[in-house]
Protein backbone atom coordinates (compact mmCIF):
# COMPACT_ATOMS: atom_id res chain seq x y z
CA UNK A 1 0.00 0.00 0.00
CA UNK A 2 1.01 3.59 -0.83
CA UNK A 3 3.11 5.02 2.43
CA UNK A 4 0.51 8.02 2.51
CA UNK A 5 -2.45 5.49 3.53
CA UNK A 6 0.05 5.05 6.22
CA UNK A 7 -0.47 9.00 7.40
CA UNK A 8 -3.23 10.22 9.93
CA UNK A 9 -6.47 10.63 8.17
CA UNK A 10 -9.78 11.97 9.52
CA UNK A 11 -12.75 9.38 10.37
CA UNK A 12 -15.02 11.35 12.20
CA UNK A 13 -16.24 14.77 13.40
CA UNK A 14 -15.39 14.78 17.50
CA UNK A 15 -18.60 16.46 17.98
CA UNK A 16 -20.04 13.12 16.59
CA UNK A 17 -18.49 11.01 19.21
CA UNK A 18 -20.19 11.11 21.95
CA UNK A 19 -21.50 7.82 24.37
CA UNK A 20 -22.56 5.49 21.37
CA UNK A 21 -20.35 3.70 19.37
CA UNK A 22 -19.56 5.10 15.71
CA UNK A 23 -19.14 3.30 12.29
CA UNK A 24 -16.87 4.42 9.71
CA UNK A 25 -14.49 3.55 7.15
CA UNK A 26 -10.95 4.21 6.55
CA UNK A 27 -9.80 2.97 2.81
CA UNK A 28 -10.75 -0.78 3.11
CA UNK A 29 -11.01 -0.58 7.05
CA UNK A 30 -14.49 -0.73 8.66
CA UNK A 31 -13.91 0.52 11.75
CA UNK A 32 -15.78 1.36 15.22
CA UNK A 33 -15.03 4.48 17.10
CA UNK A 34 -15.96 5.26 20.33
CA UNK A 35 -15.00 7.08 23.70
CA UNK A 36 -13.16 5.63 26.24
CA UNK A 37 -13.70 6.54 29.99
CA UNK A 38 -11.51 9.30 30.32
CA UNK A 39 -12.72 10.69 26.90
CA UNK A 40 -10.10 9.42 24.88
CA UNK A 41 -11.11 8.69 21.23
CA UNK A 42 -10.12 5.12 20.48
CA UNK A 43 -10.68 3.19 16.95
CA UNK A 44 -10.73 -0.51 16.86
CA UNK A 45 -11.70 -2.71 13.58
CA UNK A 46 -15.44 -3.23 13.79
CA UNK A 47 -15.59 -6.73 13.57
CA UNK A 48 -16.03 -8.83 16.85
CA UNK A 49 -13.46 -11.84 16.94
CA UNK A 50 -16.05 -14.14 18.53
CA UNK A 51 -18.65 -14.57 15.52
CA UNK A 52 -18.11 -11.15 13.18
CA UNK A 53 -20.61 -8.95 14.32
CA UNK A 54 -20.45 -5.00 14.05
CA UNK A 55 -19.18 -3.34 16.88
CA UNK A 56 -20.62 -0.20 15.71
CA UNK A 57 -23.86 -1.94 16.38
CA UNK A 58 -23.26 -2.30 19.98
CA UNK A 59 -22.85 0.04 23.19
CA UNK A 60 -20.35 1.68 24.75
CA UNK A 61 -20.21 0.55 28.59
CA UNK A 62 -17.88 2.22 31.07
CA UNK A 63 -15.43 3.17 28.27
CA UNK A 64 -15.65 -0.12 26.27
CA UNK A 65 -17.24 -1.42 23.51
CA UNK A 66 -19.99 -4.26 24.36
CA UNK A 67 -20.31 -6.40 21.03
CA UNK A 68 -24.27 -6.87 20.15
CA UNK A 69 -24.48 -10.50 19.87
CA UNK A 70 -23.50 -12.43 22.79
CA UNK A 71 -21.44 -9.23 24.94
CA UNK A 72 -18.08 -9.81 24.76
CA UNK A 73 -16.51 -6.29 25.72
CA UNK A 74 -13.61 -4.98 24.55
CA UNK A 75 -11.35 -2.23 26.00
CA UNK A 76 -9.43 0.87 23.19
CA UNK A 77 -6.36 -1.56 23.52
CA UNK A 78 -8.24 -4.38 21.67
CA UNK A 79 -8.06 -6.39 24.69
CA UNK A 80 -11.53 -8.92 25.82
CA UNK A 81 -12.39 -7.63 29.37
CA UNK A 82 -15.66 -9.83 29.91
CA UNK A 83 -17.22 -12.58 28.25
CA UNK A 84 -20.83 -12.55 29.69
CA UNK A 85 -21.60 -16.65 31.11
CA UNK A 86 -18.14 -17.43 31.09
CA UNK A 87 -15.37 -17.24 33.98
CA UNK A 88 -13.22 -17.15 31.07
CA UNK A 89 -11.43 -13.65 30.46
CA UNK A 90 -9.07 -13.29 27.49
CA UNK A 91 -6.12 -12.37 29.55
CA UNK A 92 -3.73 -9.80 28.54
CA UNK A 93 -3.38 -10.67 24.76
CA UNK A 94 -5.38 -8.41 23.02
CA UNK A 95 -8.03 -9.77 20.35
CA UNK A 96 -8.37 -7.24 17.78
CA UNK A 97 -5.69 -4.63 16.67
CA UNK A 98 -6.48 -1.28 17.94
CA UNK A 99 -5.60 1.34 15.96
CA UNK A 100 -3.53 4.91 16.52
CA UNK A 101 -6.23 7.28 17.00
CA UNK A 102 -5.86 10.96 18.03
CA UNK A 103 -8.81 14.20 17.90
CA UNK A 104 -7.42 17.63 16.19
CA UNK A 105 -8.98 20.74 14.70
CA UNK A 106 -12.35 18.99 15.38
CA UNK A 107 -12.06 16.04 14.03
CA UNK A 108 -10.98 12.14 15.19
CA UNK A 109 -8.29 10.57 13.40
CA UNK A 110 -6.71 7.54 12.42
CA UNK A 111 -3.82 5.86 11.23
CA UNK A 112 -3.57 2.22 9.94
CA UNK A 113 -0.03 2.54 10.05
CA UNK A 114 1.81 0.30 12.87
CA UNK A 115 4.48 2.29 13.12
CA UNK A 116 4.19 5.19 15.07
CA UNK A 117 3.55 8.95 12.90
CA UNK A 118 6.25 11.55 13.58
CA UNK A 119 3.92 13.83 11.21
CA UNK A 120 0.46 15.66 12.89
CA UNK A 121 -2.35 15.38 10.75
CA UNK A 122 -3.05 17.98 8.44
CA UNK A 123 -4.10 21.10 9.64
CA UNK A 124 -6.23 23.84 8.34
CA UNK A 125 -4.85 27.32 7.78
CA UNK A 126 -5.12 30.60 10.04
CA UNK A 127 -6.01 27.66 13.35
CA UNK A 128 -4.78 30.14 16.12
CA UNK A 129 -7.02 33.00 14.33
CA UNK A 130 -10.22 33.28 16.21
CA UNK A 131 -12.83 32.08 13.53
CA UNK A 132 -16.72 31.86 13.10
CA UNK A 133 -17.06 27.93 12.17
CA UNK A 134 -19.18 25.31 10.90
CA UNK A 135 -18.85 21.40 9.18
CA UNK A 136 -20.25 20.24 6.27
CA UNK A 137 -19.99 16.27 5.90
CA UNK A 138 -20.81 14.51 2.46
CA UNK A 139 -20.14 11.54 0.80
CA UNK A 140 -19.67 11.16 -3.27
CA UNK A 141 -18.39 8.22 -5.65
CA UNK A 142 -15.03 9.48 -6.77
CA UNK A 143 -11.18 9.79 -6.56
CA UNK A 144 -9.79 11.54 -3.99
CA UNK A 145 -7.78 12.93 -6.94
CA UNK A 146 -10.53 14.14 -8.73
CA UNK A 147 -12.81 15.52 -5.69
CA UNK A 148 -9.40 17.69 -4.95
CA UNK A 149 -8.82 18.84 -8.35
CA UNK A 150 -12.49 19.63 -8.63
CA UNK A 151 -12.45 21.32 -5.78
CA UNK A 152 -9.30 23.49 -6.72
CA UNK A 153 -10.45 24.49 -9.90
CA UNK A 154 -11.80 27.97 -11.35
CA UNK A 155 -12.71 26.66 -14.54
CA UNK A 156 -15.62 24.65 -13.96
CA UNK A 157 -17.33 26.87 -12.01
CA UNK A 158 -18.85 28.85 -14.81
CA UNK A 159 -20.73 25.99 -15.97
CA UNK A 160 -21.10 23.50 -13.46
CA UNK A 161 -22.15 26.53 -10.81
CA UNK A 162 -23.18 29.36 -13.29
CA UNK A 163 -24.35 31.93 -11.34
CA UNK A 164 -23.39 30.86 -7.88
CA UNK A 165 -19.77 31.46 -8.38
CA UNK A 166 -19.20 33.24 -11.68
CA UNK A 167 -20.59 33.43 -15.25
CA UNK A 168 -19.28 32.41 -18.42
CA UNK A 169 -19.99 36.07 -20.25
CA UNK A 170 -18.44 38.35 -16.97
CA UNK A 171 -14.45 36.74 -16.89
CA UNK A 172 -12.36 38.92 -16.20
CA UNK A 173 -8.66 38.91 -16.79
CA UNK A 174 -6.20 37.57 -13.55
CA UNK A 175 -2.84 37.06 -12.78
CA UNK A 176 -1.73 33.00 -10.74
CA UNK A 177 1.68 31.83 -9.28
CA UNK A 178 1.70 28.29 -8.33
CA UNK A 179 4.82 27.13 -5.72
CA UNK A 180 5.14 23.85 -4.28
CA UNK A 181 4.63 23.37 -0.31
CA UNK A 182 6.70 21.25 1.72
CA UNK A 183 3.49 18.69 1.50
CA UNK A 184 1.85 20.23 -1.12
CA UNK A 185 1.21 22.75 -4.35
CA UNK A 186 -0.51 26.00 -3.98
CA UNK A 187 -1.74 28.77 -6.16
CA UNK A 188 -2.50 32.13 -5.73
CA UNK A 189 -4.38 34.16 -7.52
CA UNK A 190 -4.36 37.99 -8.45
CA UNK A 191 -6.35 40.85 -9.81
CA UNK A 192 -9.52 39.14 -9.76
CA UNK A 193 -12.07 42.35 -7.91
CA UNK A 194 -15.44 41.98 -7.37
CA UNK A 195 -16.96 38.14 -8.10
CA UNK A 196 -19.95 37.91 -10.54
CA UNK A 197 -21.52 35.28 -8.41
CA UNK A 198 -24.40 35.17 -5.62
CA UNK A 199 -21.73 33.66 -3.30
CA UNK A 200 -19.20 36.23 -3.34
CA UNK A 201 -21.90 39.13 -3.35
CA UNK A 202 -22.96 38.17 -0.40
CA UNK A 203 -20.10 37.43 1.46
CA UNK A 204 -17.28 39.67 0.24
CA UNK A 205 -16.46 43.11 -0.81
CA UNK A 206 -13.09 43.84 -3.15
CA UNK A 207 -11.36 40.68 -3.05
CA UNK A 208 -7.55 40.69 -2.64
CA UNK A 209 -5.90 37.75 -2.97
CA UNK A 210 -7.07 33.85 -3.34
CA UNK A 211 -5.10 30.86 -2.92
CA UNK A 212 -5.98 27.30 -3.59
CA UNK A 213 -4.12 24.93 -1.92
CA UNK A 214 -3.66 20.88 -1.90
CA UNK A 215 -1.50 19.33 1.43
CA UNK A 216 -0.93 15.68 1.51
CA UNK A 217 -2.53 13.23 2.04
CA UNK A 218 -6.25 15.18 1.53
CA UNK A 219 -6.68 18.31 2.58
CA UNK A 220 -7.86 20.38 0.13
CA UNK A 221 -8.22 24.04 1.00
CA UNK A 222 -9.52 27.51 -0.85
CA UNK A 223 -8.44 30.64 1.08
CA UNK A 224 -10.08 34.22 0.22
CA UNK A 225 -8.51 37.46 1.76
CA UNK A 226 -10.07 41.30 1.66
CA UNK A 227 -8.18 44.55 -0.16
CA UNK A 228 -6.21 44.69 3.64
CA UNK A 229 -5.29 40.98 3.10
CA UNK A 230 -7.42 40.37 5.90
CA UNK A 231 -8.95 36.65 5.73
CA UNK A 232 -12.49 36.48 4.66
CA UNK A 233 -13.78 32.81 4.19
CA UNK A 234 -11.49 29.86 4.40
CA UNK A 235 -13.09 26.33 3.29
CA UNK A 236 -11.12 23.36 3.83
CA UNK A 237 -12.26 19.95 2.77
CA UNK A 238 -10.25 16.52 4.05
CA UNK A 239 -11.03 13.98 1.25
CA UNK A 240 -10.83 10.40 2.99
CA UNK A 241 -11.50 7.35 0.73
CA UNK A 242 -13.08 5.04 2.80
CA UNK A 243 -14.07 1.98 0.62
CA UNK A 244 -16.11 0.94 -2.70
CA UNK A 245 -14.74 3.89 -4.62
CA UNK A 246 -16.55 5.79 -2.21
CA UNK A 247 -15.08 9.29 -0.55
CA UNK A 248 -15.97 10.62 2.24
CA UNK A 249 -15.51 14.38 2.88
CA UNK A 250 -15.07 16.83 5.52
CA UNK A 251 -15.60 20.55 4.83
CA UNK A 252 -14.78 22.93 7.34
CA UNK A 253 -16.30 26.86 6.89
CA UNK A 254 -14.59 29.48 8.62
CA UNK A 255 -15.44 33.22 8.04
CA UNK A 256 -14.27 36.11 9.70
CA UNK A 257 -15.78 37.34 12.89
CA UNK A 258 -17.91 40.33 12.26
CA UNK A 259 -21.37 42.03 12.71
CA UNK A 260 -23.35 39.03 11.35
CA UNK A 261 -23.96 36.69 14.09
CA UNK A 262 -22.10 33.15 13.30
CA UNK A 263 -25.42 31.46 13.48
CA UNK A 264 -27.21 33.33 10.56
CA UNK A 265 -24.02 33.03 8.80
CA UNK A 266 -24.26 29.93 8.94
CA UNK A 267 -27.68 29.23 8.24
CA UNK A 268 -27.04 30.97 4.59
CA UNK A 269 -23.50 29.09 3.90
CA UNK A 270 -24.39 26.09 4.82
CA UNK A 271 -27.74 26.25 2.52
CA UNK A 272 -25.36 27.91 -0.30
CA UNK A 273 -22.67 25.45 -0.23
CA UNK A 274 -25.20 22.46 -0.05
CA UNK A 275 -26.05 23.72 -3.35
CA UNK A 276 -22.55 23.90 -4.51
CA UNK A 277 -21.92 20.44 -3.17
CA UNK A 278 -24.49 18.47 -4.66
CA UNK A 279 -23.71 20.21 -8.24
CA UNK A 280 -20.21 19.18 -8.11
CA UNK A 281 -21.08 15.63 -6.63
CA UNK A 282 -23.53 14.92 -9.63
CA UNK A 283 -20.51 16.21 -12.14
CA UNK A 284 -17.90 14.03 -10.41
CA UNK A 285 -20.29 10.90 -10.32
CA UNK A 286 -20.93 11.32 -14.05
CA UNK A 287 -17.10 11.41 -14.86
CA UNK A 288 -16.64 8.53 -12.24
CA UNK A 289 -18.81 6.22 -14.28
CA UNK A 290 -18.18 7.63 -17.37
CA UNK A 291 -14.29 6.80 -16.83
CA UNK A 292 -16.09 2.45 -16.17
CA UNK A 293 -17.58 3.12 -19.84
CA UNK A 294 -13.63 3.00 -20.65
CA UNK A 295 -11.58 0.52 -18.76
CA UNK A 296 -9.02 1.35 -20.70
CA UNK A 297 -5.29 1.37 -17.97
CA UNK A 298 -3.52 3.49 -20.56
CA UNK A 299 -6.17 6.46 -20.62
CA UNK A 300 -4.75 9.42 -19.09
CA UNK A 301 -6.34 13.16 -18.21
CA UNK A 302 -5.06 15.55 -20.81
CA UNK A 303 -4.34 18.93 -19.00
CA UNK A 304 -4.80 22.24 -20.60
CA UNK A 305 -2.63 25.10 -19.45
CA UNK A 306 -5.04 26.25 -16.67
CA UNK A 307 -4.97 23.11 -15.46
CA UNK A 308 -2.79 24.65 -12.53
CA UNK A 309 -3.16 21.95 -9.68
CA UNK A 310 -4.98 18.92 -11.10
CA UNK A 311 -1.55 17.19 -12.36
CA UNK A 312 0.59 18.34 -9.16
CA UNK A 313 -1.84 16.86 -6.98
CA UNK A 314 -2.05 13.98 -9.48
CA UNK A 315 1.96 13.40 -9.20
CA UNK A 316 1.81 14.01 -5.48
CA UNK A 317 -0.73 11.00 -5.04
CA UNK A 318 1.05 8.84 -7.28
CA UNK A 319 4.51 8.94 -6.06
CA UNK A 320 3.83 10.54 -2.46
CA UNK A 321 7.33 12.80 -2.82
CA UNK A 322 7.76 16.20 -1.94
CA UNK A 323 7.09 18.34 -5.55
CA UNK A 324 10.02 20.00 -7.03
CA UNK A 325 9.76 23.22 -9.24
CA UNK A 326 10.60 26.65 -9.84
CA UNK A 327 7.21 29.05 -9.10
CA UNK A 328 5.40 30.06 -12.09
CA UNK A 329 3.15 32.24 -13.28
CA UNK A 330 0.65 32.55 -15.55
CA UNK A 331 -2.73 35.08 -16.75
CA UNK A 332 -6.35 33.83 -17.92
CA UNK A 333 -10.05 34.88 -18.05
CA UNK A 334 -11.62 33.55 -15.02
S1 LIG B 1 -20.22 -12.07 17.90
FE1 LIG B 1 -19.51 -10.62 19.30
S2 LIG B 1 -19.87 -11.53 21.18
FE2 LIG B 1 -20.43 -13.04 19.77
FE1 LIG C 1 -17.35 23.03 -7.93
Amino acid sequence: MNSIFHQWWPVALSAQLRNKPVASQLHDTPLVLFRTREGRAAALPDRCPHRFAPLSAGKVCDGQIECPYHGWRFSADGRCTRIPGSDQASGSKPLLDSLACCEAYGLVWVSLSTETLLTPPVAPAHQHQILDTFWITDRVQCSLQDAAENFLDGFHTHFVHSGWIRHDKQRQKISAQVHPLADGVEAVYSEEGKQSGIISRLFERERGVSMGRFRMPCLAEIEYRDGNDALNLLVSVWLVPCGNGQLQLFARIATKRGWLPAIIKRYILSKLFRVILRQDRLMLEKVTHNKLRFPDPLLTPLDGEQDLLGPSIRKLLEDGQPLIFEERQFSFWL
